[in-house]
């Protein structure tokens, strides 16, 4: 479960990008983020994941306050696989080489046999694993890039715009996978997303931000029927 609770947040002497964020995802949960760009949604999602420093506020995993605990141990001891927007595969890396930089933290004797699952489960990336990463398409470098994260076996899994400019059969395999992912491990989700219909038929619940704070939260079936959604996303009258 994650629990975010008066969170304020920013980048260097700047001002404030969050102005206390309220937002919970229970356990086995997939919720999704929306808002315009410039609003916050990565910079929230890059708070929870420990790569930028809360100013106030509470950010806790399962119960306990990780705050101010470095990446690499939210990563290992509290379970969080992250997946960031943008720059998300090492081009000159392989196949292999980049999801094996998500098992460094994992014993020895765990990474081999992480990694053999993780190809029986992903065909697509087995097929390529001697690839350069800069060889495959968009798709496969978002599942590579989401195979990474899994192979640390989170239990918690934060995706920046797993479906960003992907092609629409392509956009529905992501959020299939999203789905399948839940049903495999049960674990907690929570994406930011701007295909808003297509993420919103995937999850339980969702918050809008509207300039760092939460202007919506409302389960996801309600949200896509509701008219400011639809006036912000579908040009639709407000
Ligand atoms: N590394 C950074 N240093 C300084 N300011 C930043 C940095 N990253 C983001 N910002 C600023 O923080 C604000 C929110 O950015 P953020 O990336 O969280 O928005 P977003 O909602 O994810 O937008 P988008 O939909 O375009 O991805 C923006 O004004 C942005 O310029
Ligand atoms: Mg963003």
């Amino acid at each position: 479960m994650i629990e975010v609770t008066g969170l304020r947040a920013g980048y260097g002497d700047g001002p404030d990008i969050l102005h206390g964020i309220d937002l919970r995802v229970f356990a086995g949960e997939i919720v999704t983020i929306l808002g315009p760009n410039g609003c916050g949604k990565s910079t929230l999602l890059k708070a929870i994941g420990g790569f930028v420093e809360p100013r106030a506020g509470r950010i806790a995993i399962e119960g306990e306050d990780v705050g101010a605990v470095p990446v690499h141990r939210r990563i290992r001891e509290h379970r969080i696989g992250f997946v960031p927007q943008t720059d998300n595969v090492f081009r000159t890396m392989s196949v292999a080489e980049n999801i094996m930089l998500g098992a460094r933290l994992l014993p020895a004797r765990e990474q081999w046999a992480r990694f053999f699952s993780l190809m029986d489960t992903y065909p697509a990336l087995a097929g390529k694993r001697d690839r350069r990463a800069s060889a495959l398409s968009g798709g496969e470098r978002q599942l590579l890039s989401v195979a990474r994260a899994l192979i640390a076996g989170p239990t918690v899994l934060l995706l920046d715009e797993p479906s960003a400019g992907l092609s629409p059969v392509m956009m529905d395999e992501v959020f299939d996978e999203i789905v399948r992912i839940r049903e495999r491990t049960g674990m907690t989700i929570l994406m930011v997303e701007q295909n808003a219909v297509q993420a919103l038929s995937v999850s339980d619940r969702a918050y809008v931000l509207s300039l760092g704070r939460v202007a919506i939260e409302q389960p996801a079936p309600e949200l896509l029927a509701n008219p400011t959604l639809a006036g912000l996303y579908f040009g639709a009258a407000a």
